[in-house]
């Protein structure tokens, strides 16, 4: 460590690269250590700008910003991938601790890497081809190299399903998008899981139970998340260790966020992996034992991981801007909701509501996911984001 201050000192300075919802849940995290958190990201009235005063303006995919912040840290991680990683393998070089690794981070930001790393590692990952240009893909269908239905992902390009395109036929070949790009074969999907994992520099890792994600399909956006997921204990293992064999083949420090899929006959597949806290721990914060926020502190720290147990089965549903509004947010039926039982409110305060746009989650716990799921439904049907100017 490049600094003799200990984690828990208050002088201690730990860095996040990104300012939005996740710098903030991560700020109020480190908060109830008293622990200060450093953020960068272009504005102080992004989510985090509200709950830590040690923010700097400035762009974290710009070198000399990430460079400048990172120098005056002791420890520098993320809650965003697409940050400047030049600048920390930089850093890092001159002795500052950076979690996750940037040459696993350009791994994981490029899908069409991240797809070669899991064949070249034996981790089990739908079939893939890369291709540089749109053209190409047609010149390989017209080959017969390959076939409808697939999946086209934007190599660099997308997140939150916008750099990915299902092209089920020639007719929805308008749909292909330029650049260059991985074709997936369409995975017979049974379940779309997720599983969390930390690990610390002694090597030390933990692993929360599974989460099944379901999507709202106009947005391709996870909608409903539920906590446990209902798969057999023998898959929850099997996607448990999955989980842990991946953090493992990355040598990361600090979170990993593994999506999987569950095909119609039983086998799990890797599909991506976010090396930070994730949409689909939020619920960690109200129903388990340690916050994947608090564990990714603990995590990039190499302090000793918390325990990952649920405390109740939960369900996370994101609260979304409504559709056919844009500008200053204003929120419908939040007292409603409130009066649920179980209802932890998340809002990240973003000024303007987009149609889509992450504002908030709600997190229901209860006795069972069926009660949850129910008073999820309850909070989707009574609380809208829209905007009246
Ligand atoms: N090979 C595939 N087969 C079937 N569906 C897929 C495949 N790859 C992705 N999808 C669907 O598209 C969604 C978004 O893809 P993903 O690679 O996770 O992109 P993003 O970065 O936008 O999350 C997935 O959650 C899944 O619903
Ligand atoms: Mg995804």
């Amino acid at each position: 460590m490049s600094s003799k201050v200990s984690p828990l000192h208050p002088d201690f300075k730990l860095g996040v690269l990104g300012g939005g919802q996740l710098g903030k849940m991560l700020a109020l995290a480190a908060g109830n250590w008293h622990l200060p958190l450093y953020v960068l990201d272009a504005s102080r009235s992004f989510p985090a700008g509200r709950v830590t005063p040690f923010f700097t303006e400035g762009n974290f995919k710009d070198y000399d910003d990430v460079y400048r912040f990172g120098s005056q840290m002791d420890v520098i991680t993320i809650e965003i991938e697409h940050v400047n990683t030049e600048a920390l393998r930089r850093l890092q070089e001159e002795g500052k601790v950076v979690h996750p690794n940037p040459d696993m981070l350009d791994i994981i930001k490029d899908k069409g890497a991240q797809k070669l790393f899991y064949q070249e590692k034996g981790i089990p990952s739908a079939p893939f081809q890369l291709f540089e240009t749109e053209e190409a893909v047609i010149a390989a269908l017209g080959a017969g190299q390959i076939h409808y239905p697939f999946v086209q992902k934007s190599r660099t390009a997308g997140y939150d399903g916008r750099g990915v395109s299902v092209v089920k036929d020639e007719y929805s070949l308008e749909k292909l998008l330029p650049g260059a790009c991985v074709v997936e074969e369409m995975v017979d999907i049974d379940k779309e899981l997720a599983v969390i994992v930390a690990r610390n520099a002694s090597g030390q890792v933990a692993v929360y139970p599974a989460v099944e994600m379901a999507f709202n399909p106009e947005a391709n956006l996870v909608e409903f998340l539920v906590c446990p997921a209902s798969i057999s204990p023998d898959v929850e293992q099997q996607a448990e260790a999955l989980a842990i064999e991946t953090v493992e083949a990355y040598g990361l420090c600090g979170l990993l966020a593994v999506e999987l899929f569950l095909d119609k006959n039983g086998m799990l597949l890797v599909n991506e992996v976010a090396p930070r806290p994730h949409n689909s721990g939020h619920h960690t914060i109200d129903s388990c034992y340690t916050s994947q926020f608090e564990q990714h502190l603990r995590a990039v720290l190499n302090l000793p991981l918390g325990s990952t147990r649920m405390k109740n089965p939960s369900v996370m549903v994101n609260l979304l801007g409504a559709e056919g509004f844009e500008g200053p947010a204003e929120y419908e039926g939040l007292e409603e909701c409130l009066a649920i039982e179980g209802m932890h409110l998340h809002l990240y305060g973003k000024a303007i509501t987009k149609p889509y746009r992450k504002m908030g989650h709600a997190t229901i716990v209860a006795e069972s996911a069926e009660a949850a799921a129910a008073r999820a439904r309850k909070v989707l049907a009574t609380l809208r984001i829209i905007s009246n100017s």
